[in-house]
């Protein structure tokens, strides 16, 4: 090539991956997989190797990232956020070693710490005196945004260190590097709340993360399931492990989430490099999405002396797992009905292995995401695949279009019942609003069986039970008799008794689980415990007015609205009634003694609370709890109401974590998320 025809395509090469970076980094809506922004990435690297005289300053292989977004104010960073370079063979990781050797000859037998690598938004968390005070996204490497509000509502960021009083005291300013990542589970379950409430869906969890880190409302962030894992020190003015396991030791120490499960100490690269291909395998098992694993030198003295080039550090390195993506013919798109009536359309693929598992069908999560990326039938798509999570389409590959394939439209009529679809103007979901259309009293009945646990009874069964009319709504399995069971095709005598025994077992449920069984929009069972947590019984809930519902931290305005709409029909009302009389809902409020969120904590009250503080405290004691007078060392949490007197500055000078009366509330909700 010569160097006018490099020069051409340089120019293109960078133009192409600043839009991309652009939608990636600031945007958030990436439209080409990692893997082929990395190969362009690679061939513009290749070609400026080639003609060295071509690197220009603003070229995007000399910065690292992309400019922060408007909106929110920048923050400098006290040390460059480095990136990191990659490795995909295990010969590539022994030259990464051959590399470093070669600048620090005097080194000997080297110790490697492996970590996950984890697929989020790297966040920097300033603490002060052990209070967090700032939180950045990582912006450019050395400034990024301040999303501190959004970060305080990440429920594994300790907002005091240490977390545990008897944990050691950090140093007076300490600036701690993490991940912020949704969990697949949680992606999978926001997707699902999503769509039910026909907004649209995240593409992926790291655009999940994304998308709620950066909000500007922290309120949004705050309903959305985000998690912290840490992974060092960027900066502090004391003194600190000299080597990266006991950062990682020390961070735990102080309360932060780290990956132990993953995270080893090996003593050779040959053993490094067996626990990465043996990683190939497990990733599948990990809560979250990884894309690799990243190696550092355990040594952080020598890692400091080897410096970096490009904003990527010489004493690590990220190893990348193979893809977990492969392009397949998209055949059909298949349309099914949720209980919600959203009609939601999944892919139909030629079948084609990812990671040792075949992949026939994926989701296409919804028209405007069809619309969007413009996917047709009979177009080769790109797949993707993580955890136990339902793959779904990244995109097409327009190159591979021959001119055949077919526009993919939203169906007109219910695919079960024929009935004429609603699509309102600005909402993404198609909905089917015919109550008794078979494909929602099946999903309403499956929903319910799940959350309360009903064993036995599958997707099968509740087709089964809808299709002979012998249940239109849920609470008609508690009228089911050994004879109705027999009529269905393949139950003998000890098939039925078996279910209904699982039906008769799965009476005597606290309110909030019944409450998420029933399915209302936008109710799960997080947010029906924080209902209960201050409606015990749902006969005190229908009588909630919609501004104290509103009032509840976590509850939105749109949802006070739905769940009171749902409780006014008076159908409805009969129904709480009959899960009542039918002993479904258990009449006892207090939690059962396996649910005692609050076991083991010793809480101190302090002003004035929005109910009498006998009741709060009868209310701690009930979910496990213990109240005091005095605030000691002892003491787990201080809930601070209106004009609190002095046992709040005791407190803070003890260092024990302050809560409001809220946030004690969804201590007590959400207590089995915490680490
Ligand atoms: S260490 C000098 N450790 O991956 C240290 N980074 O392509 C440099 N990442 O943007 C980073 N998990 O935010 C490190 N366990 C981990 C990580 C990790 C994910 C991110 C990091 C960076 C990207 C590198």
């Amino acid at each position: 090539m010569d160097r006018e025809t490099a020069q051409q395509e340089i120019a293109q090469l960078r133009e192409e991956i600043n839009e991309h970076s652009y939608r990636y980094y600031v945007l958030n809506a990436p439209i080409i997989s990692d893997g082929e922004f990395d190969a362009l990435m690679a061939r513009l690297r290749s070609l400026e190797a080639a003609y060295p005289t071509l690197i220009t300053p603003d070229s995007p292989t000399q910065r690292v990232g992309s400019e922060p977004a408007a909106g929110f104010e920048k923050v400098t960073h006290p040390a460059p956020i480095l990136s990191l370079d990659k490795a995909t063979s295990r010969e590539e990781l022994f030259a990464w070693e051959t590399r470093w050797r070669k600048l620090a000859p005097q080194a000997e037998a080297t110790t490697y710490v492996v970590e996950p690598k984890f697929d989020g938004l790297t966040v920097v968390l300033h603490y002060h005196q052990g209070e967090f005070v700032l939180g950045a996204t990582r912006g450019n490497g050395s400034v990024g945004e301040n999303v501190t509000a959004n970060l305080r509502t990440v429920r594994s960021l300790p907002l005091h260190i240490p977390l545990l009083p008897d944990g050691p005291r950090p140093p007076a300013t300490l600036v701690v590097r993490g991940e912020v990542l949704m969990l697949l589970a949680d992606f999978a379950a926001l997707n699902r709340q999503l769509a039910d409430a026909g907004a649209a869906t995240f593409a992926n969890p790291r655009n999940a993360a994304a998308g709620s880190l950066r909000q500007l409302d922290p309120r949004i962030t705050a309903a959305r399931p985000l998690t912290l894992y840490a992974y060092s020190i960027v900066s502090a003015d004391g003194p600190l492990p000299g080597t990266q396991w006991e950062t990682l030791a020390y961070l735990k120490a102080l309360g932060f989430p780290v990956a132990e499960d993953v995270n080893r100490r090996l003593d050779s690269l040959a053993e490094v490099a067996a626990y990465c291909e043996a990683m190939h395998d497990r990733r599948r098992t990990l809560p979250y999405e990884a894309d690799g694993l990243v190696i550092k030198i355990d040594d952080l003295a020598l890692q400091a002396a080897l410096g970096a080039v490009g904003g990527r550090p010489r004493g690590a390195i990220a190893y990348k797992f193979p893809p977990q993506e492969a392009t397949t013919r998209l055949r059909e798109v298949e349309f099914s009905v949720g209980r919600t009536g959203a009609v939601t359309p999944t892919a139909i693929l030629e079948p084609v292995s990812i990671g040792g598992i075949t992949v026939s069908r994926a989701s296409l999560h919804n028209f405007d995401f069809i619309a969007e990326r413009d996917i047709r039938l009979g177009d080769v798509v790109l797949v993707h695949r993580a955890g136990d999570v339902i793959p779904y389409i990244v995109g097409p590959i327009r190159e591979r279009r021959d001119g055949s394939e077919q526009p993919i439209t939203p169906p007109r009529a219910c695919p079960v019942c024929g009935e004429p679809l609603f699509h309102a103007e600005d909402e993404v979901a198609y909905l089917c609003i015919n109550e008794a259309c078979p494909a929602q009293q099946v999903q309403r009945l499956l929903y319910f069986a799940q959350t309360l646990e009903v064993e036995g009874l599958g997707e099968r069964t509740a087709e089964q039970l809808v299709a002979q009319g012998l249940v239109r709504q849920p609470i008609d399995l508690y009228s089911l008799t050994q004879e109705d069971l027999l009529s269905l095709e393949g139950f003998a005598e000890k098939k039925a008794a078996k279910l209904l025994a699982a039906i008769a077992a799965s009476k005597g449920q606290p309110a909030a689980r019944v409450l998420a069984a029933l399915g209302i929009r936008g109710v799960g069972l997080k947010l029906a415990q924080l209902l209960t947590s201050r409606y015990p019984t749902l006969t005190e809930l229908a009588e909630a007015d919609e501004a104290s519902l509103a009032e509840i931290e976590g509850v939105g305005p749109i949802t006070a609205r739905t769940v009171l709409a749902w409780f006014a029909r008076p159908a409805h009302r009969e129904l709480i009634a009959e899960l009542y009389r039918l002993g479904v809902i258990a009449e006892s409020v207090a939690a059962p003694a396996a649910e005692k969120p609050l076991e083991g904590l010793a809480f101190v009250l302090t002003g004035t609370l929005s109910k009498p503080r006998k009741q709060v405290q009868a209310w701690i004691e009930a979910q496990g709890g213990r109240v005091g007078g005095n605030v000691s060392k002892k003491t787990s949490y201080v809930v601070v109401g209106e004009s609190p007197g002095s046992k709040l500055a005791k407190a803070q000078k003890l260092g024990i974590p302050i809560l409001s009366e809220e946030a004690l509330y969804r201590l007590a909700t959400q207590a089995q998320d915490l680490p």
